[in-house]
């Protein structure tokens, strides 16, 4: 079977030091390319509450209720990415489901994105990424965060650049 999700060539899935497996570089990748794009079925919020037990967090949030995803255990190795999070990430967004590099990426280097940069949601969790900057405690609203917002311009999955920009215009 294809899989759902695609991860560029220069890519592979090893042990991460952040948490279990991570996404890798395995060549030099160059600002602005694609590394990878997220496959899956659309669900809703309350849909995805029954398919979190059985899978895991396996989704990629894309609106304020609707979350890409695999549905089946057999869909969930294709669909994953497994990109964890840095506070200090190299990948964003372009649209909703597009992961770039947010700059030049070394050989080796662990691909991660900012949960900042997808989610708008309601946990807050600690954060184990490692970075010298690293936040300590994640959490589904920060985006909100005004440092973020500039960290990450032109990166954030597009509802969320839509919700920043309807922000700041009421400031
Ligand atoms: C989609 S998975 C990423 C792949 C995961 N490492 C694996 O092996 O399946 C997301 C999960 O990884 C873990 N994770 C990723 N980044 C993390 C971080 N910076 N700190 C703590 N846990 C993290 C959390 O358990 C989170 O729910
Ligand atoms: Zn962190």
């Amino acid at each position: 079977m294809n899989p759902l999700s695609y991860l560029s060539a220069k890519t592979a899935v090893r042990l991460s030091p952040i948490h279990g497996r991570g996404l890798f570089a395995t060549a030099d990748i160059a600002k602005h390319e694609i590394v990878a794009i997220k496959g899956g079925h659309i669900v809703t919020r309350e849909q995805l509450r029954e398919i979190t037990p059985r899978l895991g967090p396996v989704e990629i949030q894309i609106d304020g209720d609707l979350f890409i995803t695999p549905v089946t255990d057999d869909e969930r190795e294709g669909s994953m990415l497994y990109s964890n999070h840095s506070c200090d990430a190299n990948l964003g967004i372009r649209g909703e489901i597009t992961f770039v590099a947010m700059r030049d990426i070394r050989v080796g280097e662990e691909l991660t994105h900012d949960w900042a940069t997808t989610d708008d949601d309601n946990y807050s969790m600690k954060c184990k990424c490692g970075a010298l900057d690293c936040r300590g405690t994640l959490t589904g609203k920060d985006w909100q965060r005004p440092e973020l917002q500039k960290r990450y311009a032109g990166f954030f999955s597009a509802y969320l650049a839509k919700k920043i920009a309807r922000m700041n215009k009421r400031r």
